[in-house]
Formats: structure tokens, C-alpha cells, sequence
């Protein structure tokens, strides 16, 4: 089905089943244990032996001789793979470093060997026998010692320019020229990366935990020089994938590498302290912003660049496109740069680009609103634009950040904001408010399934969509149920697995919106194929409590099914409306903290995010997506930092017990409200996605709301209390 013109009326807007806040139906295996993770398939490979990966203990150089032996002699040891002995490999087209190394070393932890054994601790401690040699090479790990060598855009991201900024900003009434960073940020998923391949001949079969089916399985036929047609992966639970998990990583391939060698099926999951380094993270960002505004607080001048990092060949963290589309402003700069840096691989994570780009534009909102004079929610709302400014011809399909911020502002208690920092106390704390714009694109992409209908009237749907933890299942059950008029009870989905139809996966917050809308497309031409075989005019069919209806006659729809399953297979594919239109969703983020008038310690005390995402095809698993995500915000506000040793290039903390996350008794009161947002520009589900957008804004939220506390104005992420000690106020 193409979607090139704006939705109509269809089955889905009934919403007796869409849109209704239902329990996840892989609710229950997941809480008793019965839906199996990648490392858990043990009943299809019961004599699976185990891979423990060696990583490369510098950065940047070359592996001048490995001894091996001492581990191939150690008990259990069933092979050594290494990149001399692996064959030819070749690489995917999602990686930039090569995932298995050697003998160039392009980052710390590269994998560069993988020792396969009868146990775990067999691996383990053979793994811990192999001796590299390696003839080490200086690199370069500092962003911010790069930045002033790197003066011009990367190749593909030209700068973007309306107007004059020079002169604009130079003659505005109020100006604001600041430089904010965030930190190298890990995706730290509950479920580390993990597979298990498996060989009947030259086929190949991987288990693993990963978002993107047929980016992984084309990855591996590229890298193995194998056809695609040859290999199928499987990954239907997956435990958090926040963008670590989009592509082939080391588990799956050296998974299938080290079975082919063991002549076994071989299991890898990567050890905690592996993944930071070995994987892919956030890279850090260094970013300066320059706002001008006139005398009334609206902006004549907004220039934004942002430097970042990465490997040869990589790409840069998009910290400022949310920057071209959020506020009105006749002249404007946005700018990428690039450093290329020896640190392990940056990637995608959750919302790249707006989400690091809004930690650094919202508080320079913030900074520039109390400038002018203006507050800060009203100083958004005067600067909202209803058309990309950088083309008024393209409209935003839809857009309500302005309802966003008032309606957050109302149920916050907004007007009860002391706009002086440093004046509110409650007892030690020095409290504050602070409040952000969200924003992130809806992006829209193909997607496939295939949908059966048996004779009992029982619906399947099979897409190779997958479930990261965000609700997959439920929603594209509920779409299923309320095209084809059947209670949820009598749909069975099952994802994540390349036999399926190629679906859009689960990155971008584009799965909810697209995979439901290729379900959508199967199960229309399922209504067409069985109000034909049941001799109804396919126009006038109506689908309701399990019955085919028209006119004065009806059938039940089981019937359709009676001499055999019936099963029809569509994608959604989507025309030119995201060239015509703009779509974007949108948030108001409002916090509130104290902060410790001695020790600089800061704690939430209330969140509220109201958004704009589109139609909410299941509120509880979107409130829960959500609330997730703003958990990452406080997360990304006030902990999370990679520590860069920029002498040996590596990330220092790279596990739990030193890279901070929120944990429960961080977290207050967090409210979510979603706006009516039906979007027939977004496809006929009428929806967007909201898994990401819930992060955008958290972080600055939090910073601003800290400054309110305690008139300290941190510009540099996390905020920790080393930055606020020194400038709180005195103790009277
Ligand atoms: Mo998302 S960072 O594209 O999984």
C-alpha cells in the first residue's frame, strides 16, 4: 500500500481497541520467565559451548604477534578464532570499526579473538591466557584539544543558512553566546549483547538481542561473504536496545564465527565491563550557541554548531537539527562538525542528535528568555513557528508545542515559580522550577507483514518487527483487532525473526507509527480477501465483534477460513507527505528540585511532560515509554558521564558500578499527558512515535530548574555537585 495522500476515515479510528490503555500481552511471559532472551534459547541448542571474547587492551596501533597456544590447551577449550584464522571477512554497512580486529587496532576493546569452550569459566579463563603483543600508537581522545583544528562542515552535512547571522546578532537589542558539552553517554541496557549461532551446513542460524532484523541479517552476510538467503536471525525479546542494539555488533558475529569453527553451536553474551568500550555509545558534544533577540524578547538570530567525535569514517552526533525547525527567527546558522577521534565507535542513541542537541538549546532558551526579560514559557510560546522557517512554504503537518507549554504550565503550577533564583527554601532545600521544549522528528519507513486468519477466527500476525521493551506486540495486536473487528484475545503476533516480512524495526521512535501501518496494510487486504471469498462487496464490508457485515447480512469471519488459512502479506510505503509537510512531535518538560543548600546534592522533586506525538495507540505502554524516558533525563541531567582517559583513549567507567544511572529512589512523582495529536499526515494509523521525544528537553528541564534553585547557571552535563558547590549562596 502507498500512503502518499492524507489518511481518511478508516477501521482504526473506531479505537474500540486501538488507543485503549491495554496490559502487554508478553506481559506475562515476561514476568514468569517463559519469553527467552537471546543467551536463553537452551532448549534449540542444548549443547551449546560458550564464547568469551578477548578485547584489544589499546586504542589505537597494530597487534605485532599473539600467543595462542596456552589457551587452546586449556581444558574445555574447543577453538581460538582470531581475524588470521577467521577466513576472509568482510564488513557490514553499518559499522565503521571492524568488528573483529587485528592486526589494526582501531579502538580499545576492539574484539580481536575469541576463545569457545565447553563452560562460561572454561572461556573465561582461557580467554584470560591468550598474549597479545602490540606495537602502540599515539591517538587522539580529546574533543575539546580537537575542536579548534576542526573549522568546516563534514563531507554530506553541508551548514545550513538563512539571512545574515553575523550581522543580525551583532546588532540584536539582547544576546546570548554560550558553549555547553555533554559527556560521552553509554546506552547501558538491562540485557547485554548476546547470541547464540547455530550451523546446519552452510546455513546459519542467529539468536540474538537486536532492533533492526534485516540490518543485522545483511550485515552478517556481508561480513561472512554469505549469502543473505543463507542466514536467519531471530531476536522476538529484547532486554532495552536504546540504539546500542540497531546493528551487528561482535556476540552475533563472533557467535557465528566461533560455530563454525567449534564445529558446536556457540553462545556469547558481552561481560558488562566489555560493553562500553567494545559497542557503541553517545559521543560527547561540544556545542556553541548564539541567540539575539529584540528589545520584546523575539529572536532575530539563532546560530547553533556543535562538535563531535568519532572514528574514521563515522558519523557526527546531528546535535542541531532540532535547532533549524523549534523557533521562529528571520536569520540562522546551524553547523556540524567533525573530530576524529581514536575512541571506540559513536552511534545512535536514544533520540541522537535532539536529544544532546536540546540539552545545550534549552538551557540557552532559558538564558536568553531571563535576558530578555521574558518568561521562559512565554518566551517559546512568542517564538513558535508554525512552517519550517527555513522554507514558510512547508507547513508542519501538525504542531502544538505552544499548547505543550500551556498546559504544562497550568497543571505544574507554573505561575507559583519565584522567577529570582535562590529564593525559595524548604527547610535545607533550595528549590526550584524548570521547564524545555521537546522536540524530535517523526521519521516514517517502510514496513512489511503478513497476516493469516484460521478457521477458529484466529488472527497472526508475522512481521520482523521487533520489541525492545517499548510495547511492539500490543500495539500491532490492537491494530490487527480493530481492523479485522476481533477481541484482542484472538490475534497472535510473533516478531523478530527474518522468515518474516521486512518491517521498519525499532529505531528513531519510527516502529510504533510504521510497523502498525504495514499490519495496517496486510489486514486491509485480508478485509478484501475474505469479504470477497464470503460474496461481500469489499466497500461496503464492515468487521465487528468477529463478524463480516453489509447491509441486512452478515457472516462469521471465521467462515472465510474454513477451508484452509487464509494469508495475505502488504507493506505500507510512504510517498513524498515528509517532503511536503514537516513532522516533528513535541513536549513540555516541567521539573521541579531542591537542592542542598550545603552539599550542592540535587533531587528531583517533580516531573510533568505533556506531548504531542501523534496518535496514542496504547496510553499505558506510551506513558510507560515515556516515563522511561524521562527517567534517562534525569539520568543524562545529572549522572551520566563516560570518563574519557584521554592518555589511553578508553572509557575508565565503563561499567554499572561506576557509570551512574538513576535507580528508583531518584525518581519523584512523574506525570505524562498526552495531547489529541491525529496526524492523517503520518500515516493512516494516524500516529507518531513517543519513545524518543520523552527524552528530548529532560535534561535541560533539570539544568534550568537547578539554576532557578540556586541561581547557579551549569553549562557543562552532568550536573554534579562539584559545579554547584562553589556558587550556592551563603548560610545565614
Ligand atoms: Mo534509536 S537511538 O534509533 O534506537
Amino acid at each position: 500500500m502507498k500512503f502518499d495522500q492524507p489518511a481518511q476515515e478508516n477501521p482504526i479510528d473506531r479505537q474500540k481497541v486501538v488507543s485503549q490503555p491495554h496490559d502487554r500481552i508478553d506481559g506475562p511471559l515476561k514476568t514468569t520467565g517463559t519469553a527467552h532472551y537471546a543467551y536463553e534459547w537452551h532448549d534449540e541448542a542444548p549443547d551449546a559451548a560458550i564464547g568469551f571474547v578477548v578485547g584489544s587492551a589499546i586504542a589505537k596501533g597494530q597487534i605485532t604477534g599473539m600467543e595462542l597456544e596456552a589457551a587452546r590447551k586449556a581444558p574445555g577449550v574447543l577453538a581460538v578464532v582470531t581475524a588470521e584464522n577467521a577466513g576472509k571477512l568482510g564488513k557490514g554497512e553499518k559499522n565503521t570499526a571492524t568488528l573483529l580486529g587485528g592486526p589494526e587496532i582501531e579502538h580499545y576493546h576492539q574484539a580481536i579473538a575469541v576463545v569457545v569452550a565447553e563452560t562460561f569459566e572454561q572461556a573465561r579463563a582461557a580467554a584470560a591466557l591468550v598474549k597479545v603483543h602490540y606495537s602502540r600508537e599515539r591517538g587522539d581522545y580529546d574533543l575539546a584539544e580537537q575542536k579548534p583544528s576542526v573549522t568546516t562542515p563534514p563531507e554530506g552535512t553541508p551548514d545550513k543558512n538563512v539571512g545574515d547571522v553575523d550581522s543580525a546578532f551583532a546588532a540584536a537589542a539582547v544576546q546570548l553566546d554560550a558553549i555547553y558539552t555533554t559527556p560521552d553517554q553509554s546506552h547501558m541496557a538491562m540485557e547485554p549483547h548476546a547470541s547464540m549461532a547455530v550451523w546446519e551446513g552452510d546455513k546459519l542460524t542467529v539468536w540474538t538481542s537486536n532492533q533492526m532484523i534485516d540490518w543485522c541479517r545483511t550485515d552478517l552476510a556481508l561480513t561472512l561473504n554469505m549469502p543473505k538467503e543463507n542466514i536467519r536471525v531471530r531476536s522476538p525479546y529484547i532486554g532495552g536496545g536504546f540504539g546500542g542494539k540497531l546493528f551487528l555488533r561482535s556476540d552475533a558475529l563472533l557467535a557465528a564465527l566461533g560455530a563454525r569453527a567449534a564445529k558446536r553451536p556457540v553462545k556469547i553474551a558481552l561481560p558488562r565491563p566489555f560493553i562500553p568500550n567494545n559497542t557503541t555509545h553517545r559521543p560527547a558534544t561540544l556545542q556553541h550557541i548564539r541567540i539575539g533577540t529584540d528589545n520584546d524578547g523575539r529572536i532575530t538570530a539563532i546560530s547553533h554548531e556543535s562538535w563531535s567525535g568519532n572514528l574514521p569514517g563515522g558519523e557526527p552526533e546531528t546535535a542541531v537539527q532540532q535547532t533549524e525547525l523549534l523557533y521562529a527567527g528571520a536569520n540562522r546558522h546551524t553547523g556540524l562538525r567533525l573530530a576524529e577521534l581514536d575512541l571506540p565507535e559513536g552511534n545512535a542513541m536514544r533520540a541522537p542528535g535532539e536529544a544532546p542537541g536540546l540539552m545545550a538549546l534549552e538551557i540557552a532558551i532559558d538564558e536568553i528568555a531571563i535576558k530578555a526579560g521574558v518568561d521562559p514559557v512565554e518566551f517559546r510560546i512568542l517564538n513558535d513557528t508554525q512552517v519550517d522557517p527555513a522554507n514558510p512554504e512547508r507547513p508542519f503537518s501538525r504542531r502544538q508545542l505552544v499548547e505543550c507549554l500551556r498546559t504544562g504550565a497550568e497543571k505544574f503550577g507554573w505561575d507559583k515559580r519565584n522567577a529570582t533564583p535562590a529564593q525559595v527554601r524548604d527547610g535545607r532545600w533550595l528549590v526550584g522550577m524548570g521547564v524545555a521544549a521537546g522536540f524530535r522528528n517523526n521519521l516514517t519507513t517502510k514496513s512489511g507483514a503478513r497476516v493469516h486468519l484460521d478457521a477458529q477466527g484466529v488472527v497472526t500476525v508475522d512481521t520482523d518487527m521487533t520489541d525492545i521493551g517499548t510495547g511492539s506486540y500490543t500495539i500491532i495486536a490492537q491494530t490487527a483487532a480493530e481492523m479485522l473487528g476481533v477481541p484482542l484475545d484472538k490475534v497472535v503476533v510473533r516478531l523478530g525473526d527474518s522468515d518474516f516480512p521486512i518491517s521498519s524495526g525499532s529505531g528513531g521512535q519510527w516502529g510504533a507509527n510504521s510497523s502498525t501501518a504495514g499490519v495496517y496494510a496486510a489486514c486491509v487486504l485480508l478485509r478484501e480477501t475474505v469479504a470477497k471469498k464470503l460474496g461481500f462487496d469489499p466497500q461496503q464490508a464492515d468487521f465487528v465483534d468477529g463478524q463480516i457485515r453489509a447491509g441486512d447480512r452478515s457472516a462469521s469471519l471465521a467462515d472465510a477460513a474454513a477451508d484452509g488459512t487464509i494469508t495475505v502479506e502488504d507493506s505500507i510505503e510512504f510517498g513524498d507527505l515528509a517532503e511536503k509537510y514537516q513532522q516533528s512531535t513535541f513536549a513540555g518538560h516541567f521539573v521541579e528540585v531542591g537542592v542542598d543548600v550545603a552539599t550542592g546534592e540535587v533531587r528531583l522533586r517533580r516531573m510533568l511532560a505533556v506531548c504531542a506525538a501523534g496518535r496514542i495507540l496504547n496510553p499505558k505502554t506510551a506513558r510507560s515509554q515515556v516515563i522511561g524516558a524521562m527517567t534517562m533525563g534525569a539520568g543524562a541531567a545529572l549522572m551520566e558521564e563516560l570518563a574519557v582517559d584521554s592518555r589511553l583513549g578508553y572509557f575508565v567507567n565503563h561499567d554499572l558500578a561506576a557509570y551512574e544511572v538513576p535507580v528508583h529512589a531518584d525518581i519523584p512523582e512523574q506525570t505524562v499527558i498526552f495531547l489529541d495529536d491525529t496526524d492523517p499526515i503520518s500515516s493512516p494509523m494516524k500516529a507518531k512515535g513517543v519513545g524518543e521525544l520523552g527524552l528530548c528537553g529532560v535534561g535541560a528541564a533539570i539544568a534550568n530548574a537547578v539554576f532557578n534553585a540556586t541561581g547557579v547557571r551549569v553549562r557543562d552535563y552532568p550536573l554534579t555537585l562539584d559545579k554547584l558547590l562553589k556558587g550556592l549562596p551563603e548560610q545565614v
